[in-house]
């Protein structure tokens, strides 16, 4: 049986990866940080089955007594800070996490068991202000946040380790992924959240910065399958991960709706712009500057073409298929909330 050691275990990823760990039969060790009031997030449902380690990602001697604990074969870096926006007010946390933090964790690695296969969640974010479209593994980097800063140091440290110490590392470029999961400050839970919200009449209107970006999103349950596959080769490599298409947020936004039984129409022009409800005249969608970017990454798409010939990895959640999933999720989610209240009333 194998040992595993997930950092991040309790964020959307991690509990993914752990489900999928657990069915092929590993142990599952994963570090969570030492919180004011216990908090399993992702991984509540199946925190019986797990071995927590209190660790931080900024502290090289909790990493290093994890690796000790855990005796993993697999270790998978899911820890981060991991909100673009947030980057820009905490660029020094973000670094020392995301950027200092990976090579804790590798220095862990190297002094406890050099053997372990390592895995370090790199991201399209690297991509940034993108030299090409769409994007693949040879693609340079322009990272447009200290978010994307920070983890293009993680993604070339995690090389370095592979190639001055022949570590078994390796980087998944993984364009956007989400979830019934996703934390409700990224835009696509944000806005399935809002739409339930506003279909149950407990919320007035959505308020979003820009929405003609353009993001490649997938569902997180097939990302980490491509996670696990990456520690199963002969040699460890870096490889992109993605739908191969790109959809507005905008686009989401329509979908949402639709998946709620509201007909959006939109008027109005840039900062202007609103999304109308079409069957009571509302406004339920504006633009809010305050959710703009210091710097923007106007576009991702990304090329799987590498995984998909070597992995055999095979995205099986289509895009709508995706957001249906998150909007049904919100809807219940809402509904209780709804329920509960009037019965406190
Ligand atoms: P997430 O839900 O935000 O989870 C992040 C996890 O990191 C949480 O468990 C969090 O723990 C933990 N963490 C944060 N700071 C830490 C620290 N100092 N020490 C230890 N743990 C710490 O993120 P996700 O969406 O699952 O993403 C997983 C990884 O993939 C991240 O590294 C992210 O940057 C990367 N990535 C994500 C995407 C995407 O679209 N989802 C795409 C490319 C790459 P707490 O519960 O204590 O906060
Ligand atoms: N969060 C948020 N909130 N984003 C908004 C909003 C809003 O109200 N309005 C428009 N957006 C735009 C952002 O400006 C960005 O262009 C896009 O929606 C997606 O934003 P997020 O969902 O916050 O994700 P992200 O693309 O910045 O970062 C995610 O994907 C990366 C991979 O490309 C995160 O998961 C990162 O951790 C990950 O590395």
């Amino acid at each position: 049986m194998k040992n595993a050691l997930i950092t991040g275990i309790t964020g959307q990823d991690g509990s993914y990866l752990s489900e999928l760990l657990l069915s092929k039969g590993y142990n599952v060790y994963g570090i969570m940080r030492r919180k004011s009031v216990v908090d399993f997030g992702n991984v509540e449902h199946i925190k019986d089955k797990i071995n927590f380690i209190y660790a931080d990602m900024t502290d090289i001697v909790s990493l290093v007594n994890a690796m000790k604990i855990s005796k993993a074969d697999e270790v998978y870096n899911l820890a981060a800070q991991s909100f673009v926006a947030t980057s820009w007010e905490q660029p020094v946390a973000t670094a020392e996490i995301n950027a200092l933090g990976v090579t804790n964790l590798l220095e862990a690695i190297k002094i406890t068991n050099p053997n372990a296969r390592f895995y370090q969640a790199s991201t399209s974010e690297m991509f940034g202000l993108v030299q090409e479209i769409p994007q693949c593994e040879t693609t340079p980097f322009y990272p447009r946040s200290p978010y994307g800063v920070a983890k293009l140091y993680g993604h070339w440290i995690t090389k370095n380790y592979r190639e001055s110490y022949n570590l078994y590392a390796c980087s998944g470029i993984l364009f956007n992924h989400e979830s019934e999961r996703r934390g409700k400050e990224f835009v696509t839970r944000k806005i399935t959240d809002a739409a339930a919200r506003i279909k149950f009449g407990i919320q007035d209107c959505l308020e979003l910065g820009n929405m003609d970006s353009k993001r490649d999103w997938g569902h997180s349950k097939d990302y980490v399958n491509a996670m696990w596959l990456m520690l199963q080769q002969e040699t460890p490599d870096d490889y992109v991960i993605a739908t191969n298409e790109t959809r507005t947020v905008r686009e989401f936004v329509e979908i949402a709706f639709k998946y709620t039984g509201i007909d959006l129409e939109w008027k109005g022009k840039e900062i202007d712009e609103i999304g109308i409800d079409k069957s009571t005249g509302k406004t339920i969608v504006k633009v809010n500057p305050k959710f703009f970017r210091p710097a923007e990454v106007d576009i991702l798409l990304g090329n799987p073409q590498k995984a998909e010939k070597i992995l055999k990895w095979k995205r099986e959640i289509s895009f709508d298929e995706m957001v249906k999933r998150m909007v049904e999720n919100d809807l219940t989610l809402v509904e209780q909330e709804v329920r509960i209240s009037e019965l406190n009333n």
